[in-house]
């Protein structure tokens, strides 16, 4: 069969290294897919990121299954598009993907069917904005309503702070961020502002077949630049998986109070949802869960060690999940930790240095594979071509081996101005939960 993944980060270069690897899948097509996956033999970048382009073109094509991997092509109907055609693709449509293109949108949901998340008030104009954050007090959270590629956030621990990220996101589109449209069908600036909450987060990812729902493996990402959680949020500086904080009775909190009412609570409201779904949790030290928020794909980099772990056949898995009949699947997961090292470019996140040479990459070992992201070939010579440039991801018995053998390929691979975090994984190492 042959196999489409739309996207070009690290998730689409590991969804499809994955998916490769069934003997069920002929070929796996990349679009518009990046350096590594145009330099593996079995996978092949196709130029093409308009839905209704690839469609026509999977059409022809004969593709059997597409798999989605960002929320751009999921939030501009690409999933309706394939479907209309009756082409089989896994991912949420157009209307379901608001869960996570619209904060206000997955907020009122949430509110709706009793899932645990951060108490909030969504507004569109400043005024009564400002006058919210003078009366909940800091710190507090100011999110922008729309798609911001993981940039519209302000977590304020200051009232100034505040104050300011109200009327940067109210101007217009400073942040790039993409406005959901109001009733009369305007792009209207909207920001949503919460509850801080207290607690380590976890990322809890299922797939769903529109009512069946299967658990992946757990997995815990690091959203700041520097060592420590200090710097900028990014879109994540590396991962692993098992995420310890997430423990058999947290996970059985998740699925009951947050991933089951979502399931169920999307088809009560007419619009079942398909494709993966990714709820960000933050877990207190009672082991309370709370909702940070929704995404409507699988996270990157958490994508990288969670497949690097999955042993069963990913394309057999997304057939069932595109057939209705994810009640039928079990997944085996290795027993081993895998941990992700995101080397990112110089000045990521603002602005990423483009265009240096990329050396020492190492050729794939069972235990150690160097999924790329921000990567392109120029002239047969592997260049950066965005922030996160690849993700350094091992396997081995322990968090503390995982993390000892990722940064041993890490520190041999050489780009101009590469940064990476030293400590990926330190919130899982034995000892590190003890009075958290
Ligand atoms: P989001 O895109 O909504 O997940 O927010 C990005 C990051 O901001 C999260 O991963 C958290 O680290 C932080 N954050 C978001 N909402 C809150 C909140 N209510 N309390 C504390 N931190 C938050
Ligand atoms: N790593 C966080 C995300 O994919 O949203």
């Amino acid at each position: 069969m042959r196999v489409l993944v739309i996207g070009g980060g690290g998730r689409e270069h590991a969804l499809a290294w994955k998916l490769a690897q069934s003997d069920r899948v002929s070929r796996v097509f990349v679009a518009p897919g990046n350096g590594g996956t145009a330099l593996d033999k079995r996978l092949e970048n196709i130029d093409i990121t308009e839905p209704a382009a690839l469609r026509a073109w999977a059409l022809q094509q004969k593709i059997s299954l597409t798999v989605v991997g960002p929320e751009g092509p999921l939030a501009a109907g690409v999933v309706d598009e394939f479907r209309a055609h009756g082409l089989r693709i896994f991912g949420p449509t157009r209307a379901a993907a608001q869960l996570e293109s619209s904060k206000a949108f997955s907020k009122a949901f949430m509110q709706r069917h009793k899932i645990p998340t951060a108490e909030y008030e969504s507004f569109t104009e400043a005024a009564p904005a400002h006058a919210y954050v003078d009366a909940k007090g800091v710190p507090i959270v100011v999110k922008a309503d729309g798609l911001a590629a993981g940039k519209g956030v302000v977590v304020a621990m200051t009232a100034a702070e505040a104050h300011e990220a109200i009327d940067f996101m109210l101007e217009g589109d400073r942040f790039g961020v993409t406005h959901n449209e109001d009733q009369d069908g305007k792009a209207a600036p909207r920001v949503v502002i919460e509850e801080f909450l207290h607690g380590e987060e976890a990322s809890f990812m299922v797939l769903c077949d529109g009512r069946n729902v299967v658990a992946l493996a757990t997995s815990q990402d690091h959203k700041r630049l520097q060592d420590g959680d200090a710097g900028p949020n990014t879109g994540g500086m590396g991962a692993y998986s098992p995420a310890p904080v997430v423990t058999a009775t947290v996970h059985a909190r998740a699925m009951r109070e947050v991933i089951l009412p979502a399931i169920r609570g999307m088809e009560r409201d007419g619009i079942p949802y398909t494709g993966f779904l990714y709820a960000g949790l933050m877990i207190d030290a009672e082991g309370h869960v709370k909702t940070l928020e929704f995404n409507c794909r699988m996270g990157d980099p958490e994508t990288q060690p969670i497949l690097l772990r999955l042993k069963s056949d990913l394309f057999e898995v997304l057939w069932h999940a595109t057939d209705g009949t994810l009640d039928t699947v079990e997944l085996q997961w290795d027993r081993r930790t895998a941990l992700g090292v995101v080397m990112a470019a110089d000045g990521y996140p603002l602005a990423p240095r483009k265009g240096d040479r990329i050396m020492g990459i190492p050729p794939e070992a069972p235990d150690a594979v160097v999924f790329q992201a921000g990567t392109a070939l120029h002239d047969g010579e592997l260049r950066t071509s965005g922030g996160r440039v690849l993700c350094v991801t091992a396997l081995a018995d322990n968090v503390r081996l995982a993390q000892q053998r990722a940064y041993e390929v890490a520190c041999r691979i050489q780009f101009e101005g590469a940064q990476y975090r030293r400590d990926i994984g330190f919130r899982g190492m034995p000892g590190a939960r003890q009075g958290t």
